[in-house]
C-alpha cells in the first residue's frame, strides 16, 4: 500500500523509519518531511494544514492511509474533510477528527471530558473575560503554586506554573486580554499536582485500544531540569516507576474511561492518544490528554514496537484493532537530541552537519534538517535525535552519548543527565 505520512519533526522520522519497515509498504512520502525523512520516503514539499495540497498529492499518488503526525491539522478538521470529500473518503486517515481532537485543541473541553467521565485529574475551573473576578476569587481558594492554562493550541507555550497568587491573578488578567490571542479567550485553573510525569501512549479504532510503550520525556534546556522549557532534549522507555501495577491503574481509570467516554458521546475516534500523566503518590492522575504520539518520546517507543505498525493502523482503520497483536521489544531505548546553541531562544540555522556517517549503533532521527548540495544543514532549533537500544538505561544511553560526540555542527548542545531522576 502506499501511505502519506504528515509531518516534519524527529517524531515523523522515528514513525518513517518503522512504517517503512512494513512489507506491507509499497510507497512511503512524507509531508514535508526533513532531510533524514528521505533516505526512507519520498518528501513532498506541502505544508501540512494546506489540505486542497494533501487532496492533490493523495490523488496524485494513489495514497491508500493518511498518517497524521502533529496535531494542528487534526484540530483543523483534516480527518473531517477527507470523510466529507467524496474522492478522498476511501481513504483512511489515523488521526481522529476534529470532536475528538479537541481532547488536545481545548483544555477546557479536556478537563470537562475527565470530570464527566470520572478521569482523575486536577480541581479546575474554567474563566473568560467576563468572569475574571471569579477567576481571582477561585485563585484565592488554591494553594501555590498556581497553574493557568489557555484554553486553545499554543505550540507548547500555554501553560503557566506561576509561583505567588499576586503574578497569578496578573497572569490570569494577561491571558484573558489576549496574551495568546483567542487561544486564551477561556482560561482553565488547575490544581498544582506534585510527582513525576511520564507519558502513556494509546492506539485505539474507537471500540478497541492497544497501549504503547509508555516514556519519560526531559523538557527543560538545562540539566537537571533546569532552565526554559523546549520542545523535548531527550526521552526514556520504559520508565522504571510505571511498573504493572501502576499500568493496570492507568488502563483501569484512565484508559478504558476514556475509550468509554468518546464512545457515550458519540465522538468516533481513531488513532493515538496521548496521556500526560503524574504519579501522585503512586495514583495516575492525567495532566493534559494530546492527539497524537509525543516528541521525542517517538524517537524511543518506536524502537520498542517489534509488531508491524501498518498491520495495527489497519486495525485502527478497520475496527479490528482487537485482532491485531502488539509486541514490545523489553530492551531499554532511550533518544538524546542534539539542539542549536541558543534555542529555546535565538539561534542560527544552516551550519554544516558533520559525522553522520560515523555513528553506529545509534538510529538518526532528524528534527530540524535540510539537504542542500549533498550537504545536510541544521534547520531547526532541535535538530537531530540519537535513539538507541540498550540493556538498561545506562547502557542505552552510554551509547547515546557516544554518537552525540561524534555529530558535528557549529554551536551544538545536548543535555547529558537524561533519565537522571529514574
Ligand atoms: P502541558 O502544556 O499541558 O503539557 O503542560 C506543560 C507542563 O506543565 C506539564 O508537562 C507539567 O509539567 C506542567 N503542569 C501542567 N499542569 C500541571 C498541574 N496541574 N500540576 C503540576 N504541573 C502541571
Ligand atoms: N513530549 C511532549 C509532547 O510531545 O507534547
Amino acid at each position: 500500500m502506499k501511505i502519506l505520512l504528515l509531518g516534519s519533526g524527529g517524531r515523523e522520522h522515528a514513525m518513517a523509519w518503522k512504517i517503512a519497515q512494513s512489507p506491507k509498504v509499497e510507497e512511503l512520502y512524507i509531508a514535508p518531511g526533513n532531510a533524514g525523512t528521505r533516505e526512507v520516503g519520498e518528501n513532498l514539499p506541502l505544508s501540512v494544514t494546506d489540505f486542497p495540497a494533501v487532496k492533490a498529492a493523495v490523488l496524485q499518488k494513489g495514497i491508500d492511509m493518511l498518517v497524521v503526525g502533529p496535531e494542528v491539522p487534526l484540530v483543523e478538521g483534516i480527518a473531517d474533510y477527507f470523510e466529507a470529500d467524496p474522492e478522498l473518503r476511501h481513504v483512511p486517515v489515523i488521526g481522529p477528527k476534529k470532536a475528538g481532537a479537541a481532547l488536545e485543541g481545548s483544555k477546557e473541553f479536556a478537563k470537562g471530558f475527565m470530570q464527566r467521565h470520572g478521569i482523575p485529574t486536577a480541581r479546575y475551573r474554567s474563566f473568560t473575560p467576563a468572569t475574571l473576578e471569579e477567576g481571582c476569587a477561585f485563585l484565592e481558594t488554591l494553594q501555590p503554586p498556581y497553574v493557568l492554562k489557555a484554553d486553545g493550541l499554543c505550540a507548547g507555550k500555554g501553560v503557566l506554573i506561576l509561583p505567588t497568587l499576586d503574578e497569578a491573578k496578573h497572569e490570569l488578567q494577561e491571558m484573558l486580554g489576549g496574551m495568546f490571542g483567542d487561544a486564551s479567550n477561556t482560561v482553565v485553573i488547575e490544581e498544582f499536582l506534585s510527582g513525576i510525569e511520564c507519558s502513556v501512549f494509546v492506539l485505539t479504532d474507537g471500540e478497541h485500544y492497544k497501549i504503547l510503550p509508555e516514556a519519560k520525556d526531559y523538557k527543560r534546556i538545562g540539566e537537571g531540569d533546569t532552565g526554559l522549557n523546549t520542545g523535548g532534549m531527550g526521552s526514556v522507555s520504559p520508565v522504571p516507576f510505571a511498573d504493572s501495577g501502576f499500568m493496570q491503574k492507568v488502563e483501569e481509570r484512565i484508559v478504558r474511561p476514556t475509550i468509554e467516554g468518546l464512545r457515550a458521546e458519540g465522538i468516533p475516534y481513531k488513532g493515538f492518544i496521548f496521556l500526560g500523566l503524574i504519579n501522585v503518590g503512586g495514583e495516575p492522575m492525567v495532566i493534559e490528554y494530546n492527539v497524537r504520539m509525543g516528541d521525542p518520546e517517538t524517537e524511543s517507543v518506536m524502537l520498542r514496537i517489534k509488531s508491524d505498525l501498518v498491520e495495527l493502523f489497519e486495525g485502527v482503520a478497520d475496527g479490528t484493532l482487537d485482532r491485531k497483536t502488539l509486541e514490545v521489544d523489553p530492551r531499554t531505548a532511550v533518544c538524546v537530541m542534539l539542539v542549536s546553541g541558543g534555542y529555546p531562544g535565538k539561534y542560527d540555522k544552516g551550519y554544516e552537519m558533520t559525522g553522520l556517517d560515523a555513528v553506529e549503533g545509534s538510529l538518526l532521527f532528524h528534527a530540524g534538517t535540510r539537504a542542500e548540495q549533498g550537504k545536510v544543514l541544521t534547520d531547526g532549533g532541535r535538530v537531530l535525535a540519537v535513539s538507541s537500544y540498550g540493556g538498561s538505561i545506562a547502557e542505552a544511553l552510554a551509547r547515546s552519548f557516544r554518537g552525540a560526540e561524534q555529530i558535528g555542527f557549529e554551536k551544538k548542545y545536548f543535555r547529558r543527565d537524561i533519565g537522571f531522576d529514574l
